[in-house]
């Protein structure tokens, strides 16, 4: 006779043989910024959380490492919910780089980023933030992210030192930025402010829900709270879609078919618009700089459950 506490969860294990089918070594841990290179390159996480606010993971699924680069659609976000469309277009494009996230890639002519998924757009979109000063800046963006993940997020001081002190190509970019007037007269605060948001750490329950958050139009599936405006939220998706994996992005979208965004620590997040947020976290990493693994378990999964939106 089959108890209650034998019936298991389909979705649980789901991930679970995902995770067993999906393994690999592939890939090198980021070594440019110090303290990344320290992390563990065998941990892996997997989440997905629903737009009705059912969070499932597996693996180290309570691992806190630095958001990075998955920032990026969060801040533009901000600053679209801020300024509006038209004023954050001014300052930042949509087109699809086909360089890497370090590149200067600005418009010959304007000076203007090519969108704000790589990190010059990045840095722009952080400088457009409302708020008295880098310190208000910060917290708006601290409160916002906080907001998606419905929880506290906190910054990592180790990780936030030791970008800083490695950031030489990023404050080039910075200082370019500010030489095309993209950005006010302070590129130092700017470059700050977007390492500080790179530093907020994160778990993959807490980045699934984020992207839950996208995939709900804005509104976080588990308070219930609206964060984001829908239209802002078509605009960070579409962004996403085109940009959100470099100049692996026509593969990505080729192979997985979701508006998507890596960070440089290892993780990737997913949106499947009116479903579910996926998280996966994996520190190795491929030549694109996305995880190597993460984007494993992303292909099968979009197979697996029919998640490709084209
Ligand atoms: O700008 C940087 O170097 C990092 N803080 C973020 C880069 C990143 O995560 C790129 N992602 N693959």
């Amino acid at each position: 006779m089959t108890s209650r506490r034998d019936v298991r969860n389909p979705v649980q294990d789901y991930l679970e043989r995902i995770v067993a089918a999906c393994g690999g070594t592939a890939g090198e841990v980021a070594a440019y910024i110090p303290e990344l290179a320290a992390a563990d390159p065998d941990v892996f996480a997997l989440a997905l959380a629903t737009v009705d606010g059912h969070v499932y993971s597996v693996g180290d699924a309570d691992l806190r490492y630095s958001i990075q680069s998955i920032s990026k659609p969060f801040t533009y976000a901000l600053a679209l919910d801020d300024l509006g469309v038209a004023e954050v277009d001014a300052h930042i494009d949509v087109e699809p780089s086909g360089e890497g996230f370090n590149q200067i890639s600005l418009a010959a002519d304007t000076g203007r980023p090519r969108n704000p998924m790589i990190n010059a757009g990045a840095i722009t979109a952080a400088s457009l933030v409302a708020g008295e000063g880098p310190d208000e800046q910060f917290e708006r963006i601290r409160r916002w992210y906080s907001s998606y993940a419905d929880h506290d997020l906190a910054l990592d001081e180790d990780i936030h030192r030791s970008e800083l002190a490695t950031a030489h190509r990023n404050r080039a970019i910075a200082h370019m930025l500010r030489e095309f007037d993209m950005l006010g007269d302070d590129p130092e605060a700017a470059l700050d402010l977007y390492v500080r948001q790179c530093s907020l750490s994160v778990d993959t329950r807490d980045l699934a829900l984020m992207a839950a958050t996208l995939a709900n139009g804005g509104v976080n599936p588990r308070s219930g709270r609206r964060v984001s405006q829908v239209e802002c939220v078509e605009r960070v998706l579409s962004v996403m879609a085109t940009c959100g994996m470099y100049d692996a992005a026509g593969d990505w979208i080729s192979a997985v078919g979701m508006p998507a965004k890596s960070g440089v620590s290892g993780g990737i997040i997913a949106v499947l618009p009116g479903q579910v947020g996926l998280a996966v976290f994996s520190p190795r990493l491929d030549v694109h700089g996305n995880s190597a693994r993460g984007v494993t378990v992303m292909e099968r999964m979009s197979r697996d459950m029919e998640m490709h939106l084209m």
